[in-house]
Order: structure tokens, then sequence, then C-alpha cells
């Protein structure tokens, strides 16, 4: 049941062609599968040929079009084996199957939503429609034709190039389509229905035409003009910045309502979460029109990175993801402010990965094993993956990185390859050894980098002495040191950049140093004053950085550094302390005090109008309580740390008033919204001086206002999440609550903010009052997104509210996941991950926890998913 890395070998079979038709019926849709094969060479005449299924039943074989005996064939819901097949001719193989597309709540294979067929092949779902080698590294062109009733599907779409359709027979027509790109079968897709559709054009690099086209409900065709736009962005940036072109004449995307995840990357047929299409100023909010662009991009990006060449087998899911990761974040950076992108990103891996990467579901980005693919598209996979690249493109440099991205396409366009073959051609095209910096790959947690300084005023130089640990991880006890590159400066008293005369203790190249050994001190010369360090600057390698430095120094930092990331890094270094001091005051009954220097840093940070709005909403949005959490690294008390983290916004709120109130004033947006990042910015630093005016003034009435003053979507949910959030029992949020209900009724993406928002009102009561917002109407629990964004929500966005002493938060969780995972395995796994880091709460919430666990870890019938997760979570 544990697949390993080390069995990998190729398939005995090669897979010259295949050719699907679906006729569809939403209780009973016909698969025909016709599948050339022949034998590998060398491979032995009497093995058999073995194909995956997963829940499916054979209704038919032919061989070469002609019946074939029973003896030469064996199936079962999981797999097909035939036997006596040629040495090396090849040979068609004719497989009928019938599915049920309403019945599949899994929403893995061919499904139906909101009356719409459509599929979800990654990782295994293929399996779920025909017998088939499903299996990244089997690569075909495929054929595909759809068979459907006229009225109830005028839209009949699949991979590749269009070929043509027309009546079938009565009542019915077809549509037929090509792909001559040769891909694996989760790459397949298949939507019919009756939508409604966008459509534009781009004109590639090389003058050739593609035809663009959003399909959508009828009714939502102007949401989608936004998603359009950044198609058209992305194609165009993809030429620009990786000379990658589009390879079809044509390119679709379908928004779909009921999906598991965010999208998927279909070959020029792209699945979208619905959420991840439609906006308008109305209903989606700067951060939904950013998600929008940013996946919008990422799955484009997946055309060359992913399709055109894949992965060799699932423990390479990191090649694709973490790189596609990487380019749509360049993207964001380029489209947007890069610095704020930056900011953004590593809050999120912090808040995430690191989380993951230091409790007991770590894994390396490139596992060895697993029971469950499914729970391998983690923060792991994704973000940190993309940290890999980011940091070989800081090791090799810009053009060396280009060199190799250049050389990757060329070498492997059209293959199915391994992380090993991606490293290897940074490794050819820069001429550098990657073997240890290969280590990142293979080995999970989250490394500690410890750094201290020391200047030798007499003789003129400076030594950093840096080392490098990186804890314990399951499976993995012992660590190798890693190859880390770390972005620095050495900043003077008058904030300018010393340049030392030469380095000795290990290599340097530009301004980055490469830390290689466990323990390593790079001593600098011709340092002619105490230099600040700025270390990891940009955020060059995916750390825990300890750096005993100094207020002074963190202070010098947040003012001078010309790394705006290191500028808001430091400022998070001086409130983090304030933060844990404050959680233990917390928790001791103790009055919570600031220290002044970093409330005065902050509030100047704040007024500083040479500073981009966003960057200082980012700087004024102080560490979540999670971040907390982390810090403060075990026995933890969520309710501590949320009354300590609040006394001290309070502090600054009474400190800063009058900066907030000017904020607040001179960020107001006036004109038409518009989702630039300029104006986004403004919003968000508006809303950061409205939510310290209410701790300041202790009053629901200033975000009443805004609330009652909203023209767009972004102020309208923020003023709400703050009259909820910190008034939820005064009349106005009681009242904003109810007409933004009655206003947005029938929008389902809408009302899920007003689930999240309510799911996360912190404090004991949370618990009641999502349990009531179940019952509501308006819930779906067979809907992903509603599940995600009230229960989701609950378990890992409310910490007070989901971690309650007497374990209640997490009983329900339990009930829910046990609910959930009969009908949909993938979600429940996916929402029981907001228990990872139960081990580091105190120890009465961690019994409590444990007991949760055990109970769904007993429970009958559990999915491969959930007992997969639980299992891990509860092992010791
Ligand atoms: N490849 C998709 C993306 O990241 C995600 C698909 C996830 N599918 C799954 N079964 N977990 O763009
Ligand atoms: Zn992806």
């Amino acid at each position: 049941q544990i697949v390993h890395l080390a069995d990998y070998r190729p398939t005995d079979f090669v897979l010259e062609r295949v050719d699907l038709t679906f006729e569809l019926d939403p209780t009973n849709t016909k698969i025909e599968a016709r599948l050339i094969f022949h034998r590998r060479e060398g491979v032995d005449a009497s093995l058999p040929l073995v194909l995956d299924g997963d829940e499916l039943k054979l209704s038919g074989l032919l061989f070469d079009q002609k019946e074939m005996s029973a003896s030469q064939y064996d199936a079962t819901p999981e797999s097909l084996t035939i036997r006596d097949l040629p040495a090396e001719s090849p040979f068609e193989l004719t497989i009928t199957t019938y599915i049920n597309p309403e019945a599949n709540t899994q929403l893995m294979g061919l499904y139906r939503t909101n009356g719409v067929y459509c599929t979800q092949c990654e990782a295994e779902g293929f399996r779920r429609i025909t017998y088939f080698p499903d299996r990244p590294d089997v690569l075909a062109p495929y054929t595909i034709t759809i068979i459907g009733d006229k009225a109830a599907n005028p839209v009949m779409l699949s991979n590749g190039n269009f070929l043509g359709g027309a009546g079938y027979d009565e009542g019915r027509s077809f549509a037929a389509w090509f792909d001559p790109h040769p891909k694996p079968a989760y790459l397949f897709a298949l939507v019919a229905g009756d939508l409604g559709v966008i459509e534009d054009t781009f004109e590639t690099m090389s003058g050739r035409e593609v035809a663009l086209k959003i399909y959508v409900e009828h009714g939502k065709e102007p949401r989608a003009a936004y998603a359009m736009d950044a198609l058209k962005r992305s194609m165009k940036w993809d030429e620009e910045h990786f000379g990658r072109e589009y390879d079809l004449n044509i390119f679709q995307i379908v928004a779909v309502s009921d999906f598991n995840m965010g999208a998927m990357e279909n070959k020029g047929l792209n699945v979208f979460n619905d959420k991840y299409v439609l906006a308008d100023p109305e209903t989606a909010t700067d951060q939904d029109y950013a998600n929008i662009e940013r996946i919008i991009a990422h799955e484009y990006f997946h055309n060359w990175t992913g399709n055109r060449i894949t992965c060799r087998d699932w423990f390479q899911l990191c090649l694709k993801e973490g790189l596609t990761v990487y380019r749509d974040q360049e993207f964001s950076s380029d489209m947007r402010s890069r610095p704020v992108k930056r900011i953004a990103d590593v809050r999120h891996l912090k808040s995430d990965q690191f989380p993951e990467d230091g409790g007991p579901l770590a894994h390396p980005p490139r596992p060895d094993s697993y029971r469950e693919i499914n729970n391998f598209y983690t923060m792991t996979i994704y973000e940190k993956g993309a940290e890999i690249t980011g940091m070989i493109a800081t090791i090799l440099g810009r053009d060396n990185f280009r060199k190799g991205m250049d050389l990757y396409f060329e070498r492997h366009d059209g293959q199915a390859v391994t992380v090993e073959d991606y490293v290897k051609c940074f490794e050819d095209a820069s001429g550098r050894d990657l073997s240890q910096f290969f280590r990142w790959y293979v080995q999970a947690g989250t490394p500690l980098v410890s750094a201290s300084g020391a200047y030798d005023a007499a003789a003129g130089t400076f030594t950093l002495s840096l080392e490098q640990t990186t804890p314990a991880t399951p499976g993995q006890p012992n660590k190798e040191p890693l190859h880390i590159p770390l972005s620095f400066a050495l900043i003077l008293d008058n904030g300018s950049i010393a340049e030392p005369t030469s380095v000795t203790g290990g290599e340097i190249t530009g301004d980055v140093l490469h830390l290689t050994e466990r323990s390593q001190s790079f001593t600098f010369s011709g340092v002619s004053s105490r230099p600040v360090v700025s270390l990891n600057r940009s955020f060059s390698a995916p750390v825990n950085l300890v750096f005993e430095q100094s207020l002074e120094d963190l202070v010098h930092i947040a003012r001078h550094d010309s790394d705006l990331f290191s500028r808001w890094q430091a400022l998070t270094d001086l409130a983090m302390p304030n933060l844990a001091q404050a959680a233990r005051d917390a928790r001791d009954g103790k009055d919570v005090t600031c220290d002044p220097a970093f409330v005065a840093a902050l509030l100047e940070c704040a007024g500083d109008a040479s500073l981009e709005p966003a960057f200082r909403a980012q700087a004024l949005n102080l560490p979540s309580e999670a971040d907390i959490a982390r810090a403060l690294g075990g026995n933890n008390d969520p309710d501590a740390i949320h009354a300590g983290r609040k006394a001290v916004h309070e502090a600054i709120a009474k400190a800063g008033e009058e900066v907030f109130v000017r904020l607040y004033n001179e960020m107001k947006v006036e004109g038409a919204y518009s989702p630039k990042a300029g104006d986004a910015g403004k919003r968000s630093l508006r809303g950061v001086a409205l939510s310290y005016l209410m701790y300041a003034e202790n009053s629901p009435q200033r975000a009443a206002e805004a609330f009652a003053a909203a023209d767009n979507m972004t102020d309208l949910a923020q003023s709400l999440t703050l009259l909820a959030h910190r008034f939820p029992d005064a009349s106005e949020a009681t009242a904003a609550l109810a007409s933004f209900l009655t206003r947005f009724d029938g929008n389902p993406l809408v009302i899920d903010k007003w689930f999240s928002i309510q799911a996360t009102i912190p404090g004991v009561d949370a618990l009641e009052r999502v349990k009531a917002l179940m019952e509501n109407p308006r819930f779906n629990p067979g809907n992903p997104n509603r599940v995600r964004s009230l229960v989701g929500t609950f378990a890992f966005g409310n910490p007070t509210g989901f971690n309650r002493v007497d374990g209640k938060g997490y009983d329900f969780l339990a009930d829910q996941i046990l609910a959930i995972d009969p009908k949909n395995p993938q979600l429940a796994a996916r929402i029981l991950t907001s228990m990872r880091s139960w081990r580091s709460l105190e120890p009465v919430r961690a019994e409590q926890a444990r007991l949760a666990l055990s109970k769904i870890a007993k429970a009958a019938g559990l999915s491969t998913d959930v007992s997969d997760i639980v299992g891990r979570m509860l092992k010791d």
C-alpha cells in the first residue's frame, strides 16, 4: 500500500495512441477506449499488461477488434490484467466501461457539477473513467469524441484542437478533438454542458493566432473579463521572460462550482474552481483579483512546466509544482510590487509551510514514499518547491538561471523527467556543482541558521559566524548540511552599504554568501566602521534565522535597508519578542507592556510617505497568532496569544492614533474601482488604519460608517470583518451581517465570505455559531467551497474558537471529518491537516486534540486519504 521511489521502473508496454469515445449520460456514461500498445523492447514476452482501475466494471474488451476469451484477462474494480499479448507487434485494445458521473461525489474522474460534466484526473482520477496505464510517464496523443444530448450539452470540450462536430443521431450531437502533444492521462479533460463563453484572441510571438475562450455559467460572462485579461498578460509574459510560446490554436478555461482544488492545468483546457475566475468590483476583493491573476498564470505556465515537460512519477511532483509556483510568483512580482509580493509569499510560507515542515506531516519536497499521493499536494511541494527554484536562481544568477531553464526546455521537451534531470540542466548550463544543493529536495525540515557578528575596529575587519542545523523530522533523524545562499549587506552608519576589500572563510558571489558547512565564519576586510548586518535579504533561503541583533541595529535596518523585504523583516523581528512576551504576560495575568522603540519604528514606517502603501500595510499587519505560536515553540495557549496580541495592538493604536487618523483619511481611493496594485495597496493601508483606530476608540462606530460607505467588496468585507470580529454582540455588527446577506443572497461565492467572517470571530462562542451556520439553507455540505469557507476556515483560521480548552472544537472537527470522508476523502483529509500542530499546544488542549484524532483513527471504513493523515499525525 506504500509506494516507494526506489521501486520505480518503466512500464512493460508502450502506449502509442489513445482514442476515446464518450456517450454522455448523467448516470450511465459509456466510455469506449481504443488503446494501441506495443511491448517495450527487451520485456519478457510472457509478461501480461496490467492496467489501473478505480471502482470500474469492465463491460467489453476487444483485441484488434475481436472478442477475447475470458481466460485471457482478469478484471477487478482496481485492475485489468491481459495475458497472451504479442511479443513485438503493436495491438489495439478496445475497452468499454460505464460510469455514473452524477454519483461521483469524490470529484475525481468524470463528475457532474451544476448540470455540467467535468473531469479532474490529477493525480489518479483517469482510472475512474477507464482501465488505463494511469501514471505520468505514459504519454500519448489523444483523439476524443464526445456524444451527448444536444439540448443539454451545446458545449462539448476536450484537450487539443477542435476537429469538428455535428448532429449525431436523434437528439444527440458529437464533437471531436485531437491533442497532438503526447501527454499523460492526468492532463486529460472533458467538459460538457450548457455554458456561456467570453472569447478573445492572442497573437503569439511567432505570429500565430490563438483563440481564447473562458466558459462560465450563463449570465456570469462579464465576471470573467479580468481572468481573460490575466490570461493574455500571462501568455505575453511567458514569451518575454522564458521564451515560451503557446502550442495549440485554442486555449480554453472552464469555471466550475464544485472543485477540490484551485484549478487544473489540463492541456489546452484548464478547469477552474469558479472562485478563481469570477470577479467584479461588487463581489470580489483585491485579494480575489490577485488570486485570479496568480492562478490563471499558474495553470497557463504549466503548459510548459508540467505538460510539455512532465513528471516521471508522482515523487517528482515539485518538479512541476514548485517550478510553476516560482514562475507565477515572478509573474505577479512583475505585475505588482516585487517586495510586497515577496513579503506576502514569505508570510504564507512561514505561516503554512514552516508548521508543516516542523510537525508530524513534514516531508521532503521530493518524498521517497507515500501512501496517498493526493495528500502530497502540500505547502512543502508547492511553496518550498518554489523556494528551491528561487535559490537556484540566486546561486546561479539571472543569466545562468535563464540558460539552465532554456536548456531544460530544449533537452526535455516531450519527456517525463525527474528532479535530478532538472537540476542537471542548471549544472550543465552554469558549470556549477549543485550536488550539495540537491539535499534541499530530499531532506525535510526548516533549517535553523544562527548568526553572530564581531567587529574589529583596529583591523578594520568584520567577522560573521554562521551555524546551520536542521531539526529531525519523521523518518529523518540525522541531517546533512545544506548549501544555503544568504543574500546580505553590511550597512554602515550613514545607511550606505560597505564594500569590503576582501573576504575569507567561504564563497561569496555578488551579494550572496554561500553557507555550506555546519559552521562557517566569513571575515570581511576593509570595513571602516562597525556595520549592521542585513542577512537573508529578500528571504533568499527558506530558513529560520536566529541572529541576536540589538534593537538599535534592527531599527537601523528598518530605516535604511535598500531591500524593502528586509526592512519589513526587521520590523517583524522587533515585533515578535513583544508579542511573545505579551502572550506570556497575558497567560500569567500580568499587564502587557510594549517596547517604545518598536512602536516608534513601526509608526515611523507607517507614516513614511516615501514607502508604498501596500508595504506599510504589510508592516502594520503584525505577525499572526499562528506565527507567534511558532515563535513560542511549544506549550501554547491560543487564548493567551490572542489576548497578548490584542494588547500589543492597543498599545500601538494608542501611541499612533494621530497617524492612523491621517492614513485613514489620506488613503481613501477616489474614482472608479480598479484592481490594480496601487489602489489595492491604498485600500489595504486604509483598512489597517481602520483596524488600529477601532482599538484606539474601542467603538464599532467607524467600521459601521465604513461599511455603509463602501462601494467595493474590499472595503465592504474589511469593515464587516472588523465589526464582526471586534464587536460581535453590537447591533452594528448584527445589522451589517444581515444587510450583507440580503444584498448578496444567491451569490454563493460572496456568501462564502459571509460564512468565513463569522467562522473566524474569536472566542469560545465560535463553535456554536459555526454549528448554527451549518444549518443555514445556504450551506451545502457537498460543495467544497462552502465546506472550506465554514468548517475549514474555522479550523485553520480561528485559533481561539477552534482550540477551546474543553476540546469541543476538536470533537466537532472529528465529526465533520468522519461525515465528509465517505463522500469526498480529499476534502476531508485536507481539512484535517488543520490539526497538524497539535503537539505544540499546552498539555490540556494537546490531550483533547489527541483524543479527537484517536476517535478518527479508530473509525471504521476510513479513506486512505484520511487514514494516512491521521496516522502520521498520531505517530510518535
Ligand atoms: N495541478 C494542479 C495545480 O496545482 C492541482 C491539482 C491537484 N489535484 C489533486 N488531486 N490534488 O495547478
Ligand atoms: Zn500547479
